[in-house]
């Protein structure tokens, strides 16, 4: 195997990339206001300031809708765990620095608008919904430890998890959040959640592209270790949700609607980047690194067919439902 770059030189190696790429963000990124995107004539007060509090009944929106708004919202509450991946693997200079807190700064504005809207439209229980954030986020979430699972076979390993490990994890996770929130947009049917998630999944698409960049260079600068810790990733990823309450029931709700399955995950998340990377046409891998691709190859052919059988135990799950409430019905 080729040489293993420490994290210290892979920080110095990436660092005129991560700036080239903070400046390409700054130029496109566009500033937004979470208020404009809030339907404030829809509010009134609670009742401890002599108002009603909530009930069901004023909710718009559907299960499935409620279900990813809640997991999509308690996963943009949990930044401070995601800042700390970030920060503890990044440098906090220069460029470095700067992404962490940008980065930080944009992530809050998600969280701010997802619940100004929940609140103020009554869509889920605010109770309910701060007693989810409270555990979730005393809770915290190492997005680190799924890919740390090999830690335990091989100890040493585990200092090798660092920025590779990090940057690639945040490309899939960024991708996968932007698909999330454009779909939960489409499920609450109602344009103004809609526009709001539209704006959400454009920053998210951003941010991913930032990450995407940082690991496609890693890729070029130090190519098996690169795909390692990919593939470490891929053959890890769990959804940022894993860990909060309920996220099984709605983790089920979101993949058997649409909003998350096994097939947006795979063709719109992994595949897209994994082309962009050209993982599959390189030829500047090792033999170490020809070994690791065929482990992925293999990990992405079971993930094709594990999305099959998915896909007909919903299409399944699906007709019984549905045959059901035309038994109700009739
Ligand atoms: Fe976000
Ligand atoms: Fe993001």
């Amino acid at each position: 195997m080729a040489r293993e770059l420490t994290q210290l030189e892979l920080l110095k190696e990436l660092a005129p990339v991560a700036e080239d790429n903070v400046n390409r963000h700054l130029k496109i990124a566009k500033d937004w206001n979470p208020h404009d995107y809030i339907p404030w004539d829809e509010g009134k007060n609670y009742a401890a300031l002599g108002g009603v509090d909530y009930d069901p009944e004023q909710s718009q929106l559907g299960e499935v809708a409620k279900a990813a708004m809640i997991t999509n919202l308690l996963t943009e509450d949990n930044l401070p765990s995601y800042h700390r991946v970030i920060a503890e693997n990044f440098s906090m200079d220069s460029a470095w620095g700067h992404w962490v807190g940008r980065w930080t700064a944009e992530e809050n504005r998600h969280g701010i608008a997802m619940r100004d809207y929940l609140v103020v439209t009554r869509g889920v229980d605010p109770v309910a919904l701060e007693e989810a954030r409270m555990i979730h986020m005393t809770n915290g979430y190492d997005p680190m430890l799924a890919a740390a699972g090999r830690a335990d076979e091989l100890e040493e390993y585990a200092d090798e998890l660092g920025i590779l490990h990090s940057v690639a994890y945040v490309t899939f996770q960024e991708l996968a959040t932007r698909v999330s929130h454009r779909n939960t947009g489409k499920a609450c049917n109602d344009p103004i959640a809609d526009r709001m998630l539209q704006r959400i999944a454009a920053d998210e698409n951003l941010h991913m592209i930032f990450y995407r960049n940082i690991c496609g260079a890693g890729m070029d600068i130090s190519p098996d270790q690169t795909l390692r810790a990919v593939t470490d990733i891929v053959t890890n990823f769990q959804m940022p949700g894993a860990g909060m309450p309920n996220f099984r029931r709605h983790g089920v709700l979101m993949a058997k609607h649409g909003i998350y399955d096994l097939r947006q995950h795979l063709e719109e998340v992994i595949m897209p980047v994994l082309r962009k990377w050209k993982v599959f046409e390189r030829e500047d891998f090792t033999s170490a690194g020809e070994q690791t691709r065929e482990e992925l190859s293999s990990f992405l052919e079971q993930l094709e067919k594990d999305t099959i059988r998915f896909e007909e135990m919903r299409d399944r799950s699906l007709a019984r439902e549905a045959k059901k409430r035309e038994q109700q019905a009739s």
